[in-house]
């Protein structure tokens, strides 16, 4: 069975319920969002985590604002308050385009509301905004499943997989993007293994792929980070898939920090790398991945282990740290993206542009 990471309960009064990703695999915890500071804060230490899960999610932190509204306010205040949420979630995490791609369809979505039904009552404007927040979730689970339709042909019987960090339902509405190939080879009985590298510091590889994938009965093997080069050599990874965080014009892309090794490991060793990812992770407003916003995390990520309660410390204390969360992979090392339209092979501008305009 397939983890649902995200729900929404109730109407616009409702609340938003996420899989703490914080404490799997040890713990299977929802957790509920009445606010948007919870949200907020649920984003940024990784509760819910992964590009288009994070866009889904704010989206419904848009809902979640708008219920300080009151009977007295009016349309004008509505989108004051809206706009006020919007800036405030996009403050969360810089790299994913899929958090602000979210905000700001469901901030344009409100003001052509307002635009068109003026007198319309603040209830009505909620109630687009909750309507337009469970459109961009019921988008997500069908490209998903399509990238997984899309890419299942790169797995064949025999197939060693690699993949980093964890694009897998934990990180989407739906069944994932990297995963979801995997999920729909396994589907049709084809025979494969996946390595899943860790994923320092956070280990979203060890913790989140491998549970994920162990549950859906694929079978799975955690190698450290440092390990994967080693396996190419050997022989033991065909293909390469990861997802994306944000895809520049030109095909360069962002994911988690160590993506961009794989890339060159993979090159090196004649293995074909993919990223697979939904039109939503595509940023055409920028023309390459020099552009592309990192994120910079707390330097205890690094230095402890395990997590809290119960980290350990595994470098002196006070020792400087440098600790990107993402790097960006040029797109002449990406064999092909996978998207929910089908296939980008040898990614660049013009082909790029012709796919998401297909
Ligand atoms: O820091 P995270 O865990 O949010 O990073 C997630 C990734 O890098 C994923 O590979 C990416 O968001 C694609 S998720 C479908």
């Amino acid at each position: 069975m397939i983890a649902q990471t995200l729900k929404w309960i109730g109407d616009v009064d409702g609340f938003l319920e996420l899989i703490d990703q914080r404490l799997l695999p040890g713990e299977f915890v929802k957790l509920q969002c009445r606010d948007t500071e919870q949200l907020y804060d649920a984003i940024k230490t990784l509760a819910v985590r992964g590009a288009p899960a994070i866009g889904v999610a704010a989206a419904y932190g848009l809902v979640l604002g708008m219920q300080k509204l009151t009977e007295v306010d009016d349309l004008e205040r509505g989108i004051e308050v809206l706009s006020k949420s919007c800036e405030y979630l996009g403050s969360s995490r810089p790299t994913a385009v899929n958090l602000f791609w979210a905000l700001n369809r469901l901030r344009k979505r409100a003001e052509e509301f307002v635009a068109v039904k003026p007198e319309a009552k603040l209830q009505a404007l909620r109630e687009a905004v909750l309507t337009e927040a469970n459109a961009i979730y019921q988008e997500d689970v069908e490209m998903c499943r399509r990238i997984g339709e899309n890419g299942q042909k790169f797995i064949t019987d025999g197939s060693g997989i690699l993949t980093h960090c964890n694009a897998g339902a934990l990180a989407t509405a739906g069944q994932g993007t990297a995963l979801s190939p995997m999920f729909e080879a396994f589907k049709k009985g084809r025979k494969f293994k996946v390595y899943s590298d860790e994923t320092r510091p956070l280990l979203q590889g060890a913790r989140l792929t491998a549970w994920e994938l162990k549950q859906a009965g694929i079978e799975v093997v955690v190698i450290c980070d440092n390990m994967a080069g080693w396996l190419m050599k050997q022989g033991h990874i065909s293909t390469v898939i990861t997802g994306a965080d944000r895809i520049a014009a030109n095909g360069d892309t962002a994911n988690k920090i160590g993506t961009y090794s794989l890339s060159i490991l993979a090159r090196e060793n004649g293995i074909p790398f993919y990223i697979a990812a939904p039109s939503s992770t595509f940023d055409l407003s920028i023309t390459n991945g020099d552009e592309i916003p990192i994120e910079q995390r707390a330097a205890e990520e690094v230095t402890t282990f395990g997590g809290s309660p119960g980290k350990t410390q595994i470098a002196p204390e006070g020792v400087k740290v440098y600790n990107p969360a993402f790097d960006v992979t040029d797109a002449s090392k990406i064999t092909a993206i996978i998207t929910e339209k089908g296939v980008i092979e040898k990614p660049d501008t013009e082909s790029i542009s012709k796919h998401l305009r297909s």
